[in-house]
């Protein structure tokens, strides 16, 4: 009878997995932390955007010593044992969210995030035990193809007799895709994955920008921008040469969009900072702010004649005349 017992207890313990760094840990360092921690704001020095980050450490040296939470300097912050508490000036962490810091850091402080320049195309494919959640979903501008962003795959069906074409691999975290107009790449970008770029013929794919949550081609084909987790737009050549980089944002950028005449772009940040480039010199021409809508950030949507773009804030719509 008393093994029975022990067998009933000891099983959920058992089946409980380890903490993971990249599903658990990064994810509430990315909301909760990256915005001081990053490397246009590192504050005391240490940077959270990466786990080479965390072990290099701040002013204080490295943020975790693997197995011994209690001697951790991230933990101290957290809880309050070390002031000021973290994240700073904010909420401290809720006590289940702090104890899976522990747990990582007890279980070893292991490193789960994938290289940053994973070869996608040797992964092997997804096995699916429910149906997928849909993260992203474009039709290609000849209407001729549609991609389906799920969790790990991008399927690509002919949209006409919705036949599977091929299948692209990505690694996860994926928000939005989008063809090129000339329907030879395939532009996605996500948190977990950053902004990919493929090209359809080959299927290879080129990161562009590591933690990226909006991506657009310019109407003309000819330029990317891409939204960055560390408060800057990037701009980019069709087939992925850097070309400048925009700063003058004040937090994470979630999207960015072209006029349909190429000539501006606008970009909207996490805290609805909306800022208006002219894409011949890349100058700033503008700022402005709407109160974020608390369901996401406000995506921006050009009027077809240049002249007028709308950004969605919260219980509004804030129309620009530029
Ligand atoms: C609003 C900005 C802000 C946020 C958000 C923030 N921090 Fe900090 N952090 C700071 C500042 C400022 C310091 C320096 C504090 C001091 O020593 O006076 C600091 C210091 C630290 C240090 C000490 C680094 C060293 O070696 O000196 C750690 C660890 C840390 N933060 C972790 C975190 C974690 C984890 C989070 C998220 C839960 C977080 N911070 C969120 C601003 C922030």
């Amino acid at each position: 009878m008393s093994k029975v017992w022990l067998v009933l207890v000891a099983l959920p313990l058992m089946a409980e997995e380890p903490v993971s760094f990249q599903k658990q840990i990064r994810p509430i360092l990315a909301r909760q932390c990256a915005a001081c921690h990053q490397p246009a704001s590192k504050q005391s020095e240490l940077l959270v955007t990466t786990y080479d980050g965390l072990l290099k450490g701040g002013r204080k040296g490295a943020a975790f010593v693997a197995g011994k939470p209690d001697e951790s300097v991230v933990i101290g912050y957290l809880t309050g044992k070390t002031s000021p508490q973290m994240p700073f000036g904010g909420k401290p962490l809720a006590a289940e969210q702090i104890d899976l810091f522990k747990r990582w850091i007890l279980e070893g402080a292991k490193n789960d995030s994938p290289p940053e320049n994973l070869d996608l195309t040797t992964l092997k494919p997804a096995v699916y035990y429910a149906p997928p959640l849909i993260t992203a979903l474009a039709y290609s501008p000849d209407g001729k193809m549609m991609i389906v962003g799920i969790a790990k795959e991008l399927p690509l069906f002919d949209s006409v007799s919705g036949k599977p074409l091929s299948t692209l691999k990505h690694k996860s975290g994926l928000l939005g895709c989008r063809f090129s107009p000339d329907c030879q790449s395939l532009l996605c970008a996500g948190g977990g994955d950053g902004a990919t770029l493929w090209d359809l013929k080959s299927k290879k794919s080129q990161l562009l920008e590591h933690g990226a949550y909006g991506a657009e081609f310019s109407a003309d084909g000819t330029l990317i921008a891409t939204a960055g987790d560390d408060n800057h737009v990037m701009i980019w050549k069709a087939k992925g040469d850097p070309v400048t980089t925009l700063e003058a944002c004040k937090d994470t950028v979630f999207h960015v969009a072209f006029s349909p005449n190429g000539k501006r772009l606008v970009s909207i940040d996490s805290s609805g900072g909306v800022r208006l480039w002219d894409t011949k010199d890349w100058k700033l021409l503008g700022e402005s702010r709407v109160a974020p809508a608390t369901a996401g950030a406000p995506t921006p949507s050009w009027y077809p004649d240049s002249r007028r773009f709308a950004v969605g804030g919260d219980k509004m719509i804030a129309v620009y005349d530029v």
